[in-house]
């Protein structure tokens, strides 16, 4: 990394681990479901609100590898409302210049919600302003290792050396090349952890937890996530300007 200093520069990516649809559900006696369909919401609000606000990326944790152990019922419910939002929401991702692309193994989804992802993935693949991307059947560690098996294979077919394995190329072969790390992570609902969610992607980004529940967290959560990220000082492991050549207890 050769960037040493940069303040108030508005994120290019975002990520969210949308937590905490269970918890509203409970607090008004509604169930499970419910509480999805609600979040379910808060996605198209903070879709359109991303695009709007110019942010290029937009990664959502819908779905992790550890997700399938809930109950079949709500994995269920989960993927039928992942159906009925991407048929629901094409028109706005068309409107709006978004485009579509899954983190995770697609493999392993529904045979609708393939179908449904490929189909909206195709239509929307010109725009150009926002690219969202749903985490599906994600875990950042299998994505890491998926990428370290790809490496393995290209050596063993093309004989390369291992010290010809950079960190670009590497990142070639995760779910997000291309796109920049994510600047901004959000995790709604107050818990503090990462749940394998970007792993690799995560080196620099900052961090903003909300106890605010997902299906609660709108366009105005949005802009408190943001007026806390442009007071950030990101260093990337490098000083401040002011601060060259000089260590201090802020900067050590
Ligand atoms: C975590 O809340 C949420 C999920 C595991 C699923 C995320 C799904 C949505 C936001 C709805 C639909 C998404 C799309 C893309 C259409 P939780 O159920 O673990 O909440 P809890 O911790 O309060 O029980």
């Amino acid at each position: 990394m050769t960037e040493t200093s940069s303040q108030a520069v508005p994120p290019r990516h975002i990520a969210i681990i949308m937590d905490g649809n269970g918890r509203w559900a409970a607090r008004r006696s509604l169930s499970r479901s419910e509480g999805h369909r609600a979040g379910a919401g808060a996605v198209r609000k903070i879709v359109t609100a991303c695009r709007t606000r110019g942010i290029g990326h937009l990664t959502l944790y819908a779905f992790s590898t550890e997700n399938w152990s809930r109950p079949q019922e709500e994995v269920n419910f989960l993927f039928e409302l992942l159906v009925e939002f991407l048929q629901s929401e094409l028109p706005t991702l068309m409107q709006n210049d978004i485009s579509l692309r899954v983190f995770g193994d697609v493999s392993g989804l529904p045979p609708a919600s393939r179908a449904a992802l490929a189909g909206v993935i195709d239509k929307c693949a010109n725009n150009k302003r926002l690219c969202l991307n749903l985490a599906l059947n994600y875990s950042g560690r299998e994505e890491i290792l998926t990428a370290c098996r790809r490496c393995l294979d290209q050596a063993l077919a093309g004989g390369a050396q291992p010290d010809e394995l950079t960190p670009e190329k590497f990142a070639g072969h995760l779910y997000s090349a291309g796109q920049p790390d994510p600047d901004l992570i959000i995790r709604t609902s107050g818990e503090l952890r990462l749940s394998n969610f970007l792993l690799y992607q995560c080196a620099y980004s900052e961090f903003y937890f909300t106890p605010v529940l997902w299906p609660d967290f709108d366009e105005a959560e949005l802009d408190k996530a943001l007026l806390d990220f442009a007071g950030r000082k990101r260093r990337f492991g490098g000083l401040d300007q002011k601060n060259r050549g000089q260590r201090t207890e802020d900067n050590p």
